[in-house]
């Protein structure tokens, strides 16, 4: 095998990652409980296309395939989500046995093929019984998210060690409360206000509770992070991207890493201020093992002030999303620069093509491949610069429901053909498995 041209340290973890709905299927088997995304998707005119996770890629039946293909490609961790409603199907009370069983035998398959799992609990699933009694805007959800989380390690922390409470918080409150697009699909800025506080604050109990019955775990929080840029530099400039920055961004990594909410963004929330109890704060900075960063693309500003999308001249995916790699090394600088951090994982990084089967049985995705590259390549040179990260994850392992977009964007390594549920290991899966065979990437 050829020497790589850009080596990672020893130890550097690489992993995939994939979310419980976005995979799973099988919504109404064996005794899980209905989920908000059931909800949403099963309302006309929410998912494009009319598209649900009813079936999804019928992971729940297909998982010792899929985990074969995980042993393939070489992966030395995967990162997967819990449905909530699998485990308790109300969101509290009764246990569903048959849930917590998926799970532990798909984490002991993992151990056997020398994966290391990494769980999510909360990958925007949320019991719909939840949801009718108030659901995130409620602080009540808080603590049932708490003693689901504590159920969680008592049963699989003997044997599962990486865990992370949410997956990107700011799409559970803003995205879902404010800005409707996902469910339960709500537009009130308040309640989105008072969702992402409880998050947080959720977040906060859920270590407390998770550590005090297990010391061995190690457990974080996953953020979508954006780098923020403007096309030119002036004070006008600097001053709007730092009030982006405290909005979206501070909002969540303040509280998390200097128990506070930021001054300006605070400020300029006040008529929607959320609702805190005192200790809330202290609650939520409880340490963290690992920070989980999730980026696809920066947000680049024009001199009036007004977002670039798309940004003029540049690549975009599928999603409409630019590809610029230089963005997640400066994301991962300037997160250094403000924040007291613990280690980094990037917990997803990945792109959506309009990928077909060819006649040869492949799937020739090299616009996927150079996305890769690029955005590897910039991990690097952060590393260099003294970014302490650890592990890089691909979204996605397989192909599966965007959400909002239902089945229409691609975003795996490993296609998947929906009516046959077939699975394809594309041209990006194997040079990923090359990289991780490598621990770097080959000229
Ligand atoms: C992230 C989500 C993930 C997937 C990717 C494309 O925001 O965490 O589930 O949808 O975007």
């Amino acid at each position: 095998m050829s020497t790589p041209t850009l080596s990672f340290p020893n130890h550097f973890v690489w992993g995939a990652s994939t979310a419980a709905y976005q995979i799973e299927g099988a919504w109404n088997e064996d005794g899980r409980g209905e989920s908000i995304w059931d909800r949403f998707c099963h309302t006309p005119g929410k998912i494009e296309n009319g598209d649900t996770g009813d079936v999804a890629c019928d992971h729940y039946h297909r998982w010792p395939e899929d985990v074969a293909l995980m042993k393939r490609l070489g992966l030395q961790a995967y990162r997967f989500s819990i449905a909530w409603p699998r485990i308790y199907p109300q969101g509290r009370g009764t246990l569903n046995q048959a849930g917590i069983d998926f799970y532990s035998r798909l984490v002991d398959a993992l151990l056997a093929a020398g994966i290391e799992p990494t769980i999510t609990l909360y990958h925007w699933d949320l019991p719909q019984a939840l949801a009718e009694a108030g659901g995130w805007p409620v602080r009540d959800t808080a603590y049932a998210f708490a003693d689901y989380a504590e159920t969680m390690v008592k049963l699989l922390g003997d044997r599962v060690q990486n865990w992370s409470t949410f997956n990107e918080p700011w799409c559970v409150s803003f995205l879902s409360y404010q800005l409707g697009a996902h469910a339960p699909g709500l537009c009130d800025e308040k309640l989105a206000v008072q969702a992402a506080h409880h998050t947080l604050l959720a977040h906060g109990l859920a270590l407390q509770a998770m550590r005090a019955i297990n010391t061995g775990i190690k457990a974080g929080i996953v953020l979508n992070l954006w780098s923020l840029e403007s096309v030119e530099d002036t004070p006008a400039s600097r001053a709007l991207l730092e009030r982006v920055w405290q909005r979206d961004q501070g909002w969540f990594l303040d509280p998390l890493l200097h128990a506070e909410y930021p001054l300006l963004a605070w400020q300029e929330r006040e008529p929607v201020a959320p609702q805190l109890q005192a200790g809330d704060l202290k609650l939520i900075a409880q340490p963290l093992d690992w920070l989980g960063i999730n980026n696809y693309n920066r947000q680049l500003f024009d001199n009036q002030g007004q977002r670039l999308r798309p940004v003029p001249g540049a690549e975009h995916t599928e999603m409409t999303w630019e590809v610029y790699g230089p963005g997640l090394r400066h994301l991962l600088t300037t997160l250094h620069q403000r924040y007291p951090l613990p280690p980094l994982y990037i917990i997803e990084n990945g792109a959506a093509f309009q990928d077909q089967l060819t006649p040869d049985g492949c799937v020739h995705d090299p616009r996927r491949i150079n996305y890769l590259r690029e955005y590897i390549t910039a991990l690097r040179e952060a590393l260099e610069e003294g970014v302490d990260v650890r592990g890089y994850f691909v979204w996605s392992l397989l192909d599966n429901f965007e959400w909002a977009f239902g089945y229409s964007k691609r975003f795996g390594v490993i296609y998947v053909d929906y009516p046959t549920q077939r699975r394809v290991i594309k041209d990006s899966g194997h040079w990923y498995a090359q990289v991780i065979a490598q621990n770097g990437i080959a000229e």
